[in-house]
Order: structure tokens, then sequence, then C-alpha cells
């Protein structure tokens, strides 16, 4: 095999976005590298009526090159359907939609290679070695894309996969749930969908539902205008110029502009539960538990007893049911096919990688060899990191930093909001010394 400039690991929207945007790059050899046998975004989370949280114009290229044939826009046009896309009037895309945009993507993208897991990357000293299924790919960089690991808490790893499974596997388990009392755990949007599902009666109902969440309350997804502020280019310069205790700090007090529950399916969730109780529609019982730390579940063969802390009152309150769905996100870790590299990598404040602010590992190979990493920076570089807000913009600068050149322009006008006193003009690569 030739030897390439980029091996992409894993082909979700994030590396589909930057293969989308090296499609109108010239002189440059790549492939990206997918264990599924074809595209498919979060499959096990496409529930009926499930919908975008960010702007479709929030799309694999649009941002920074408009004129791309790969944007949501130009996928409309082709399905011929631009016209009653427009007169449904969605308040929010809904995912199916944008799933079958991507899906539609990486079906006509060139250098996109399914079937093929990588389970080992090596350097020689020269080159990283992509050893895969399907064989050993030779590149000079790597653009790591692989999403993130299930976060599973420690008091459920013990716990019978078949009645107690996180909800990225949501639709394949649901159907064992008929007739059963159900907990879900987690506050954010995905747990959030499954309780919206399951009070909806979808599948056969199940008997009730509990939902247990950390959080003071039942949060929404914070997307003001000046909140949406941290999801942009100049905003996102700025911090990743922070140190990194100031960036842990903020990121847990800007959560909510990314892991808030959407308004619609908050009020959805409140209006199945009024209509159940007030106009005899329905008939799941539901149970809404703010504020419960679940720190421990047993189970004896048949129930599973959930331990859980009230932060209102501190007591210890237990709950018995039938089966859990741990709602309970996502986690950052270095993946196991990065082992033999796991010695020259710096380590970050996310666990993993430390990124720079061009999405490159630190790392002591030679300067002109880069990893590039996607989706796990969310500490050192932002809250956008993880979301698809700036996915485009993120691609193009990283095709940028493997070029050397700025192949597209991204230079910013000056933010809205002055979030530092000389930040009057963040230009594209600029580095300031780091403030405290
Ligand atoms: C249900 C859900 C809905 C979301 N909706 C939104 C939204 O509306 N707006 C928003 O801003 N954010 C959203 N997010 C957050 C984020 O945008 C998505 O998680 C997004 O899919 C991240 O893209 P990714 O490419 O990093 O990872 P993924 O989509 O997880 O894709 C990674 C790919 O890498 C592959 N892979 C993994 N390991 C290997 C390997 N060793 N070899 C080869 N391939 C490998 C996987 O099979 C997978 O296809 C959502 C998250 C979830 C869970
Ligand atoms: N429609 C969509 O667009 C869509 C759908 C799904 C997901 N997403 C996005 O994908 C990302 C991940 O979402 P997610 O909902 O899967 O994960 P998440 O936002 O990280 O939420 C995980 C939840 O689990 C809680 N939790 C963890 N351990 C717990 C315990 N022991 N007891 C009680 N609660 C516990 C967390 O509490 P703390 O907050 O206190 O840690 C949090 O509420 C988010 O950015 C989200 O917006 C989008």
């Amino acid at each position: 095999m030739d030897k390439l400039d980029l091996v992409g690991i894993g082909i979700g929207p994030f590396n589909l976005s930057l293969a989308a945007q090296l499609d109108d790059v010239r002189d440059v050899k790549y492939a990206f590298l997918e264990q599924k046998a074809e595209f498919a975004w979060h499959p096990d989370m496409m529930l009926p009526g499930v919908e975008l949280q960010t702007s479709f114009l929030k799309d694999l290229v649009t941002l920074t090159n408009p004129t791309s044939k790969w944007s949501f826009l130009s996928y409309m046009v082709s399905q011929k359907r631009m016209l009653d896309f427009m007169n449904a009037d969605f308040a929010a895309v809904p995912r199916r939609e944008f799933a079958a945009y991507l899906k539609w993507v990486a079906d006509h993208l060139g250098g996109l290679l399914f079937n093929n897991a990588v389970r080992e990357v090596e350097f020689d000293g020269n080159d990283f070695q992509v050893r895969s299924d399907n064989g050993t790919y030779v590149a000079r960089n790597l653009a790591i894309g692989i999403g993130k690991p299930a976060f599973v808490p420690g008091w459920a790893r013990h716990l019978p996969v078949e009645k107690c499974f996180h909800t990225s596997q949501a639709k394949s388990r649901l159907p064992d749930l008929h007739g059963k009392r159900v907990a879900v755990i987690g506050g954010g949007q995905s747990g959030a969908e499954l309780v919206e599902y399951l009070l909806g009666g979808n599948d056969g109902n199940v008997e009730e539902v509990l939902w247990l969440s950390r959080r003071d309350n039942f949060e929404p997804l914070d997307d003001t205008p000046f909140v949406n502020e941290y999801f942009t280019p100049g905003y996102a310069d700025i911090f990743a110029r922070l140190h990194d205790s100031r960036k842990q700090e903020l990121m847990s007090r800007q959560k909510l502009a990314s892991d808030g529950a959407s308004l619609s399916t908050l009020k959805s969730i409140y209006q199945l539960i009024y209509r159940q109780r007030y106009l005899d529609e329905g008939n799941v019982i539901a149970r809404l538990l703010p504020q419960r730390e679940v720190f421990q579940v047993q189970h004896d063969g048949e129930d599973f007893r959930i331990a859980a802390r009230n932060g209102l009152n501190q007591d210890v309150e237990f709950f018995h049911v039938d089966a859990l769905i741990l709602a309970t996100g996502y986690e950052t870790a270095l993946p196991e096919f990065m082992a033999p590299l796991r010695p020259r990598l710096e380590e970050g404040v996310s666990g993993a990688y430390r990124l720079d602010a061009d999405f490159r590992a630190c790392w002591d190979g030679p300067a002109d060899r880069s990893i590039f990493v996607q989706n796990a920076g969310r500490i050192d570089l932002g809250i956008f990191e993880p979301q698809l807000s700036l996915m485009a913009w993120r691609s193009a600068k990283i095709v940028n930093a493997l070029m050397g050149q700025n192949v597209f322009d991204l230079d910013q006008n000056r933010p809205i909001v002055d979030w530092v006193a000389d930040g009057t003009h963040v230009a594209d690569g600029a580095v300031v010394q780091a403030w405290g």
C-alpha cells in the first residue's frame, strides 16, 4: 500500500466532516477506516421523534466551505425535497433526517473504508503503521475520530446486562421491558429521551418509570445567544489559552450549555404526565427523582434495589425496579489501539490526550508527524468540542494544520462579547502566552 498523508480512524460525524473538507483539497492522499459495515449515527438512540439539538447549518462543511457539495442543503436538493423541508418548518430538525444526510455523504464520498476496525497503531520512527482488520496502512499523520465509550459507573459493572444497559444500546434492548418497573438513571438529553419514550407507551407499556438524576432539577439546555458564544471560534481561541485549573472550573459551570435536556423534550415529558394524571391518557406510572445520586445497586436475581443519596436532605433512599437504563453519559479514554504510543503521549486534563489549539495531541514524535484527535478535548479546548456546532470549523482547522497553509480562511470577526480586553481580533493560529 502507498504511503498516505493521513489515516482517519473512525467515521462518525467528526471524521466524516474532515473527509468532506479534504474532498476539496488537491494533492493529499488519505483513507478513513470504520469498524461498522456502513455509516450509522448513534443508531441505538434513534427513537421516534428525536430531534437535533443544533442548527442544520452546522453541518459537515457549511461554516467554512458553504459551496461544498457535501452540505445539508445540497443533500436536500439531491433528494428533491427542499421545498417540502422548508414548508415543514421544523423548530428542530428530526435526528433521523440529519442521520440520513450524514449517511448520504458517507455513501458518496471517496476514501472511506468500512468493515475496517483498527486494532493497533505504532510509530516506526518515520511513519504511523495502522493495523486494521484489512491490513496495515502507512501514514504520515493520523486523525482519530472514534467518539467516546459509554460511561458505566462502578456500581453497575457487576449487574446482568440483559436487565441493566446503557442508553447507547437502548433500541436493541428496550423490547424486553414490557410490563416492567424501569429506572432511568441520568438527567441529560439521553435520559430525557428514554423517559419520554417509555412514558409515551412505545413498544408495549412498561408499568412504571423512575427517573433519577444527580442534577438539582431536570435542567434545560441553555441555548440563548450569549451562551451560544461559547460555540464560536473566537471564544474557543481564548479558552484554549487558559490554564488547566481555570478550564476545569469553567467546564462545570458551562455544563448546561451542552448537556442540558432540550426544552421540547422536557415539556413533552411534563405534558405526558399531566395527560396521564388528569385526562386519563396513558397508564405508565412516573416518578421523577432529581437530586438523587445512585451509589449502589443490588440484584437478588429478580429485583434491583437502588440506593441513592438525596441531595436535598442528605437522606439515603431505596427504590425497587425490574430493570435499569444507564443514561450516565460518555467518558474520555485512550483507546486500546493507541497502547503502543501511550508512553509517548502527554496526558491532558481530560485523562487521555493533551490537545493543542489545532486539535493535535502533544507527543514526543517529530514535529511534522501529527496525531489529530476529535471529541477528546472538552476540557482542553472548550465545551463546543464534543458537539456538532463547530465541526466544520474544526475540520477546516485540521486541514490547514495538515497542509501547512491556509487552505481555508479561518480569520474571524471580533467576537460580539469582549471576553478579554485585548480580544479585538483573533487571527487563526495566533498563539499568545497562557493566561492565569
Ligand atoms: C444520541 C446522541 C445524539 C446527539 N445529538 C447531538 C446533536 O443534536 N447536536 C450536537 O451538537 N451533538 C450531539 N451529540 C453529541 C455528538 O455530536 C455526537 O456524539 C457525535 O456523534 C460525535 O461524533 P464522533 O465522530 O466523535 O463519534 P461517533 O459518532 O461516536 O463515531 C465514531 C465512530 O468511530 C468508530 N470506531 C470506534 N472505534 C473504532 C476503531 N477501533 N476502528 C474503526 N472505527 C472505530 C465507531 O464505530 C463510530 O462509527 C449527540 C450524542 C448522542 C449520544
Ligand atoms: N437529541 C440530541 O441531540 C441528543 C441526544 C442524546 C445526547 N445528546 C448529547 O450527547 C451528550 C451526552 O448526553 P447524555 O445524556 O448521554 O450524557 P450526559 O449529558 O453526560 O448526562 C449524564 C447524566 O448522568 C448523571 N449521572 C451520572 N452518574 C450518576 C449517578 N451515579 N446517579 C445519578 N445520576 C448520575 C449525570 O449527572 P451530573 O450531571 O451530575 O454528572 C448526568 O445527569 C450531551 O452533550 C447531549 O446533549 C444529544
